[in-house]
């Protein structure tokens, strides 16, 4: 597996391997890889000639009070688990090579209304830079396909509107979460968690699960069952961020004759903020 830290190193193998008809397969990531990062490698391998990750702890998304000095780092064990299922290159540029005119001067891409929301409300300017640095990689890469997981429903949401909207010529695949038997979606900030805390993070999947089952069962009432979701996560020692009951495809609250529905949550188990989302058809 090649390692580029330069972008010229970078456009240089993959003009080689466009001119010799294979499609590029992109997965872009923040490293810290678990399973689930390396499933989207999985998928671009299936569908793909030549599987590039990126890994890339992305300032621009991160808010004055978040965890981005503390995001975990482990790029040997990154590199290996990569190489592992067969990825043929990493990108993994640094802070300057991403952004050569420093971050305060640097254009930003704004994708609205989807982005408002949710995630978009708790972490004002996050989707502006996940999707400010998604551009610019589909624009160093030029993939065919990109992947990103279902776990951030709402991200993946975002960069298909911003990849039609601006229109990128690739193609966005979503990956379904890989979870734990217990049902904890894996993420990178689960490192965060003591055991104890694992096990209430749990609740979280089983929020979701009990509300959709509910839907499932004929309940209509979103701001009840919402009220409930949320009660049942406060009683198990979560602090809820949100706990919204959203149309599937415009994210916009459901209202009782939408049939494509997902439920989006976010809480935080002592100082980890945690997301998870469950899809429902009615
Ligand atoms: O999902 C992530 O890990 C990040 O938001 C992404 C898409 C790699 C952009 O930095």
């Amino acid at each position: 597996m090649k390692i580029f830290e330069t972008r010229a190193d970078l456009q240089h193998v993959l003009s080689e391997s466009r001119q010799s008809g294979q499609t590029i397969g992109l997965v872009p990531t923040m490293g810290n890889l678990h399973e689930g990062h390396l499933t989207l490698v999985d998928a671009a391998r299936g569908q793909c000639d030549f599987v590039l990750a990126t890994i890339f702890v992305n300032p621009l998304q991160f808010g004055p009070a978040e965890d981005l000095d503390k995001y975990p780092k482990t790029l040997e064990a990154d590199c290996k688990a990569l190489e592992s299922r067969h990825c043929d290159g990493v990108f993994v540029p640094s802070i300057s090579e991403m952004y050569p005119n420093g971050l305060q001067d640097q254009t930003l891409i704004i994708v609205p209304g989807i982005s408002e929301g949710h995630c978009g409300s708790s972490r004002p300017g996050h989707f502006s830079g996940v999707c400010t640095v998604v551009s610019k990689l589909f624009n160093l890469t030029q993939p065919d396909k990109a992947f990103f997981g279902e776990k951030d429903y709402q991200q993946l949401q975002v960069i298909r509107k911003m990849t039609s909207d601006l229109c990128f010529p690739l193609d966005i695949i979503g990956v379904p979460t890989v979870r734990l038997p217990d049902g904890l979606a894996l993420s990178s900030r689960n490192s965060y968690l003591n055991e104890e805390q694992k096990g209430i993070a749990v609740s979280l999947q089983q929020s979701l699960q009990a509300t959709k089952e509910k839907l499932l069962q004929g309940a209509s009432s979103m701001q009840t069952l919402e009220r409930e979701a949320k009660d049942f996560l406060s009683d198990c020692g979560l602090k809820v961020d949100y706990f919204n009951i959203s149309h599937a495809h415009s994210l916009k609250p459901a209202k009782t004759s939408d049939t494509d529905l997902v439920i989006l949550a976010a809480a935080w188990v002592g100082p980890t903020r945690l997301i998870d989302n469950i899809r429902v058809q009615l």
